[in-house]
């Protein structure tokens, strides 16, 4: 076949027109198949580092006060290794709950699980209200309801908390009270197999460490942390709970036959030191520490290095009603701690509670004033 000049330059310039077409389409499929990777790097949840081997690992010997000693784990290595590598991780089975009994309670709990979210935790994030605040919401004229029903909303469509809500404690109680409802609850929550809970107000540094114990410890009934380094008692700042029917009742049947604290029932019915988290377990760094302990930080205290070691701190500052209170300057002043450094990590903490409270509630900090006679009667039922 001849082809004429002209039919030359036609199939010619047929040919580069289809070229440039797919030179065009691949440049544009190479671009998308990036966007859509980083899209998908940054969605990832971040998969917990295991926990440290099982051989002892230095605590991090940031003051002499937090080096804990450490417990050899009960297990040999080559146990662990195996019973780790036989555990199919269900996050939807794994999750951070936190239990709000009033109002005010609200901010801080959300702030926590928005935090999570943030730090790209892969477990759930649940939320324990009481029930009746449903029917009070559905009253659209109380103004009083308007910030409960605003921050729940919040945590759902923004930080992907599923709201759970909860009975009294003991069938028939005054609904309105906070001392109505219980921690117990958390042993309602029967669709997990363990949750972590946080004792508010607090601030949650690094979630990794809480991440890897939820990911790869053994389900127990309650794993509390120690009150003290002697492990003679427990706490209830943190609690890894494995939820059972059996429990719940156990407990709720406890609880009616006898008004007490969450702290002094759960005494009651789980063992020290057996429900203790294992010394083992708490040598990854500072799990929970208590903000008034960075007054007693000696010389060496470096903060770059507490933050790079602390999971949670709780805000326990005596002098201080909570972190969501502004505190006139001088008074604020008068109680930083001394060392340097540690004022500069324990600013930073109210600091950042204060910035976390505006962007994720839209609260101002509450304005302070003196308890006088008539606030203190209102001393209560915390645990
Ligand atoms: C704190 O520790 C970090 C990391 O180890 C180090 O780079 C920094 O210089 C230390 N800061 C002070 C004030 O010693």
């Amino acid at each position: 076949m001849i082809l004429t000049q002209s039919q030359v330059s036609a199939v010619f310039s047929a040919g580069i027109v289809f070229v440039f077409t797919v030179v065009l389409f691949l440049s544009g499929y190479v671009l998308q198949q990036r966007t859509v990777h980083s899209l998908q790097a940054a969605i990832r949840p971040r998969l917990p580092k295991p926990l440290p081997a099982p051989k002892p690992i230095q605590p991090p010997t940031l003051d002499v006060k937090w080096a804990r000693p450490i417990g050899a784990h009960p297990e040999g290595d080559e146990k662990l290794q195996h019973f780790m590598a036989e555990q199919a991780l269900d996050w939807s089975r794994l999750g951070y709950v936190q239990v709000v009994r009033e109002p005010l309670e609200l901010c801080s709990a959300v702030m926590l699980l928005a935090d999570l979210h943030k730090m790209r935790s892969p477990a759930k994030r649940i939320l324990l209200f009481p029930r009746a605040w449903l029917r009070q919401m559905e009253d659209e004229t109380a103004v009083d309801m308007y910030t409960t029903r605003r921050l729940l909303k919040t945590a759902v469509r923004m930080h992907g908390v599923t709201l759970m809500p909860m009975e009294t404690i003991v069938d028939g109680a005054d609904e309105s009270l906070a001392s109505s409802y219980s921690l117990a609850s958390l042993y309602s929550l029967t669709t997990y197999e363990r949750l972590v809970y946080l004792q508010q107000p607090g601030s949650l540094v690094d979630p990794s460490a809480l991440d890897s114990l939820l990911a790869f410890s053994r389900s127990e009934p309650m794993a509390a942390y120690p009150a003290t380094a002697e492990r003679e008692d427990m706490s209830t700042s943190l609690l890894i709970v494995h939820p059972s029917d059996k429990d719940f009742r156990r407990l709720k049947e406890a609880r009616t036959s006898q008004a007490m604290t969450d702290l002094e029932l759960f005494r009651k019915a789980f063992t020290t030191p057996n429900s203790l988290i294992s010394e083992w377990s708490l040598s990854m760094g500072n799990v929970v520490y208590d903000s008034h302990q960075l007054r007693d930080a000696i010389d060496g205290f470096n903060a770059t290095v507490f933050e790079a070691a602390t999971t949670f701190v709780r805000f326990s500052d005596p002098e201080i009603p909570g972190p969501e209170y502004d505190l006139p300057f001088y008074e604020r002043m008068a109680l930083r701690p001394k060392n340097e450094e540690a004022r500069e990590a324990w600013g930073k903490l109210y600091d950042r509670f204060r910035q976390r409270r505006m962007e994720v509630c839209g609260l101002d900090l509450e304005t302070y004033s003196r308890p006088g006679q008539a606030d203190e009667e209102d001393e209560g039922t915390e645990v």
